[in-house]
Order: structure tokens, then sequence, then C-alpha cells
């Protein structure tokens, strides 16, 4: 079995507006249906726990998508407290050794190779795996401000073995909720699953993912995923 969480409960500040990114709409969907119909539309994802937020009024109630058991919880105060409360919220029964695949509500564009991908590196590390992409463009440290407000360089910095972090990311349910509940205990905000898996001594797997898997976080963003979902569908 392997299950997926999905955290939800963002307010989208930086997006700006009162809508919740997860709940714009792109394509003729929220961002978040996209998302998880990607997941569960996928042959080896047999279920998803979603973290919404308190009072969530947008959620449209799903309780299964493509015969598949769709779960709510209440999110938390971050992005991996919302994570960890998703992993506490699986059904009884479920294992240990239980792969999760932890992806953003706001990444609509996933595709199926990407999943399978995944699935198959995570499964042949303990580790755990997340899908990536190298990074492409030269990378300048800001330094000061000039009289036009404009900060100036300060530095190029090498992008030599660099990657961005996208989702999903896999591991173990024992080694994801250890690593999540070590990070909060030591009062670290982890950005990502891998982060906090980083911390106790893990090394989980790159694996190479399609760079148009965008997370929506500004306006450009959102007309971006309007013209790849279009042609995606
Ligand atoms: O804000 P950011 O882009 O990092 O959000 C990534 C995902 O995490 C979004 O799907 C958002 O809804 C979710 N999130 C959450 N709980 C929070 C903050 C963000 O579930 N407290």
């Amino acid at each position: 079995m392997t299950w997926t969480l999905v955290p939800a409960a963002g307010s989208g500040r930086r997006f700006g507006g009162e809508v919740p990114k997860q709940y714009l709409r792109a394509a003729g969907k929220p961002l978040i249906e996209h998302a998880l119909e990607a997941l569960l539309s996928h042959p080896g994802v047999d279920g998803a726990v979603v973290a919404l937020a308190e009072g969530d009024a947008r959620w449209p109630g799903w309780t299964s998508l493509h015969g598949k058991p769709v779960i709510t919880c209440s999110g938390g105060g971050e992005r991996a407290d919302s994570v960890l409360a998703a992993l506490l919220a699986l059904p009884a029964g479920t294992t240990d050794n239980e792969l999760l695949l932890v992806h953003d509500a706001a990444r609509p564009n996933l595709h199926a190779t990407d999943i399978a991908a995944l699935i198959a590196a995570a499964n042949g590390c303990a580790d755990g795996a997340i899908l990536a992409a190298p990074v492409r463009d030269t990378l300048k440290r800001a330094g000061a401000g000039n009289p036009d407000g404009n900060p100036c360089i300060a530095a190029t910095e090498s992008r030599d073995g660099l990657w961005r972090a996208l989702t999903p990311q896999a591991f173990r349910r024992d080694l994801l909720r250890r690593a999540l509940e070590r990070a909060r205990a030591d009062g670290l905000v982890a950005t990502d699953e891998a982060m906090a898996v980083e911390r106790l001594g893990r090394h989980p797997a790159l694996v190479e993912g399609r760079e148009d898997n965008l997370k929506v976080t500004t306006p450009a963003d959102l007309a971006l995923a309007e013209f790849l979902l279009a042609r995606h569908a």
C-alpha cells in the first residue's frame, strides 16, 4: 500500500488575495483537484490524507476519488505540522513500512511518469527519494542595495551539484514520522520533508523530475499552470 499526504492548510500569504492558492482555478478546476486527480489516478497510489485549515469552507468534501479513499484532518501552523498531522491521520492498520508520498496541493501539473519513477527509486532506497530538478540558471548572491533600491551582486555562486527540491517526496512512514517529530522538538521549520530526514543523517535519493511540475506561488505561476494544464488535459 502507498498513500499520499497532501498539505493544503496554507493561507497563500505570498500569493496575496483572499483565496488560498490551492483553491485557485486553472483549466477549469481548483489546483488541489488537479493534484489529487494526478495522484489518485495513478495505479501505485491507494489513498490520500489531505490536511486542511481550520474552518476551511472551500473543501468540496470528497471522501473518495478514482474509487480510492480521501481522508481529511486539520493542518498546523507550518507546512511540516500539516504533513505530520496528515501522517497521524492515516487509517488504523497502516504499517511503519508503508511508503508515503508527500505532495503540495499547490503543484497541479504532476505527471504519472514522475510518480512511477519516484516510487521505483524510493523502493530501492531506505532513506527515501524526492523529485528534483538540476539548477539551470546562474546564481547571484545579493549584497547591499544601490541608490535605486536594487540590490547589487555580491558574488556569483556555483550551481554545480545544486538541485531544486520538488514534490512528491517519498519516505517510509516510520522514518518520516521520526524526522518530523525530531524537527518539531528541535524547533526547526523544515521547508520540505527531505530536510527533516537529512537531519537524521539519512541521504534520500534525488530523482530527476519534470521541470514543469511547478508550485503555484505567484500570479505568473498561475498563468503558466493554466497553459500547462490546458495542454496536459
Ligand atoms: O506556502 P508553501 O508554498 O510552502 O505551501 C506548500 C503547501 O503546503 C501548500 O499546498 C499549502 O497549502 C501547504 N501548507 C499547509 N500548512 C501550512 C502551510 C502550508 O498545509 N501551515
